[in-house]
């Protein structure tokens, strides 16, 4: 017998202006009518209406002559800057010592948005569980498992207290079942499971260029994640911050998880931040170009912003300061820092007011013969926040720059597409880095003659180091400790470097 759609979905999609999302309702399983139900009822039809029409006015006004945003940008001013390159070592002691105050308090955590669907990246799990190829064969979650261990580690040996850095990790419908497994697996790579706190953003439906929510199968509504700014929802729906008052965190440093050179929690920004007063910070590196993907912080109108770079003019990018220097330069690495303060006025005052930015796309659909379409271009809008929007309701914001070859090697994109922020670039940038730190260290590098390698500085992105080196997080966070064990010694390439090797070789000194 046939059906019809329960009074309360139709009246609930009627209401939001979408009732062709029942047209197939009569050709669906029992199943498929649960899970499109159960689907829509999640749904408050006057925020889906205002979200669907939103969609299609953006999509209307983008067409239109973009508005100068470039006219109206600043540079950063010198005063809200600090750099690591540039700053005195005794400050950045200060900084770093304020920064291992703050952890051994258990007052720091880390939080990581891992909702993202990894389009360009191509691979069909979250791009945690990627694996670049290296000799561990670690992947970026371990890695970062491993770093937040070593830094907690650290805390103690300096101060002298048992201290936790807890992990929330921000996922999405994609990308929450297959983490919690993935960190099972794993016995979460040995940290304590009560913390890390995995929660989820908000999905929305995807709608085309009249307003209209496409359907991907004739049961199913075309989601996606509300983009990384979803954060801010998120904390509230998940009662994030509330668990993190239970716990006395006081700042946050939020990150992306696609650089493989993030520093998990890093004392030296976190101590900066606290010891500036601010209540949100961002990372930035110089960028390396102009055309570089990445979004630059700066003034806009007078208040503090990313401009993306898809928003910003040719002119504008290529603008140079009389040293040479690109005017816009502070390129942003996603690597946040907020006090629970300021999160907690955003999520209660202005997480409304964050601006909705469109993602014009190529969403599968259903034809009206109930066909799956892969449109060849694109037919579809996505509507996003992001996690940096926020900077404008800062009552005191700064900048911290570092240097890329330390802290920035994002992994964007699969080795087929191209030269830039591949798998094959993020393990090049961790092994020039290691084989950097070993270097510094005293270590010398032999070939299969055992001849050593002469010290080479990694001159361009695509070069391999002249010896493979790879450090366990466990075993250093930033190269420290590494002199006892390596200085004046030979070693042959690949070094994998362990906690067990580090055993060894001091046992054999
Ligand atoms: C991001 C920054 C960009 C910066 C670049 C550096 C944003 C909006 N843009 O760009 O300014 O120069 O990184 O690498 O931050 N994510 C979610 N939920 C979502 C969408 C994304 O959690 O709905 C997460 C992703 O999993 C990822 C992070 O946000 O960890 C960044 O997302 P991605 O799409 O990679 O941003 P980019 O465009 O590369």
């Amino acid at each position: 017998m046939l059906l019809p759609p329960p009074p309360h979905v139709r009246e609930l999609l009627a209401r939001a202006g979408q009732p062709e999302v029942l047209r197939f309702w009569e050709q669906l399983s029992a199943e498929e009518r649960r899970l499109l139900e159960a689907a829509v009822k999640q749904l408050e039809p006057g925020v889906l209406r205002a979200h669907c029409q939103e969609a299609a006015m953006a999509r209307h006004r983008e067409q239109q002559p973009a508005p100068n945003t470039h006219r109206h940008m600043k540079p950063l001013p010198g005063e809200v800057t600090g750099s690591s390159a540039r700053t005195e070592p005794q400050s950045l002691r200060g900084w770093r010592e304020r920064g291992f105050h703050e952890i051994s308090e258990n007052r720091v955590a880390v939080l990581l948005l891992a909702g993202g669907q990894g389009t360009r990246l191509g691979v069909p799990y979250p791009k945690g569980m990627y694996d670049v190829g290296l000799p561990s064969g670690k992947t970026l979650y371990q890695i970062q498992a491993e770093r937040i261990r070593k830094v907690q580690q650290l805390a103690e040996e300096r101060l002298g207290k048992k201290c936790v850095v807890p992990w929330y990790i921000m996922t999405s419908e994609f990308t929450l079942e297959p983490t919690r497994k993935f960190f099972a697996q794993h016995n979460y790579f040995d940290l304590v499971k009560s913390n890390i706190v995995m929660f989820e953003q908000q999905m929305l439906p995807a709608v085309d260029f009249n307003g209209k929510i496409i359907l991907e199968q004739k049961g199913k509504i075309a989601m996606a994640p509300d983009g990384n700014g979803g954060l801010y929802r998120a904390l509230t729906n998940n009662r994030i911050l509330e668990d993190m008052d239970r716990r006395g965190i006081r700042f946050v440093h939020v990150y992306c998880v696609d650089n493989i050179l993030v520093k998990m929690a890093d004392p030296v920004f976190i101590g900066f931040c606290v010891e500036k007063g601010a209540d949100c910070g961002a990372k930035v590196v110089e960028k390396a170009y102009p055309t570089e993907p990445v979004g630059v912080v700066c003034l806009v109108d007078g208040i503090y912003q990313v401009v993306e770079y898809s928003e910003v003019s040719q002119e504008t990018v290529e603008q140079r300061n009389p040293d040479g220097r690109l005017t816009f330069n502070a390129g942003n690495i996603c690597n946040h820092f907020f006090t629970v303060d300021f999160l907690k006025s955003v999520t209660e005052e202005f997480e409304p007011q964050l601006k909705r930015h469109i993602a014009v796309k190529k969403i599968p659909y259903v034809d009206e013969q109930g066909n799956t379409v892969r449109p060849e271009v694109p037919n579809g809008i996505k509507m996003e926040k992001f996690v940096f929007d926020v900077f404008q309701f800062s009552k005191k914001f700064v900048v911290f720059e570092v240097l890329r070859e330390d802290e920035f090697s994002p992994l964007k994109n699969a080795d087929s597409a191209g030269s830039k922020d591949t798998p094959s670039t993020a393990r090049r940038a961790l092994l020039w880095q290691h084989y950097r730190w070993a270097v510094q260290a005293g270590a010398h590098f032999l070939d299969s003659n055992n001849m050593r390698i002469p010290h080479l500085t990694r001159l361009q992105e695509a070069e391999e180091p002249p010896a493979v080196c790879e450090i366990s997080a466990l075993v250093s966070c930033e190269g420290e400790g590494l002199e006892e064990y390596l200085k004046d010694r030979e070693f042959h390439s690949p070094l994998l470097l362990t906690e067990e090797a580090l055993t060894a070789l001091g046992q054999c000194q």
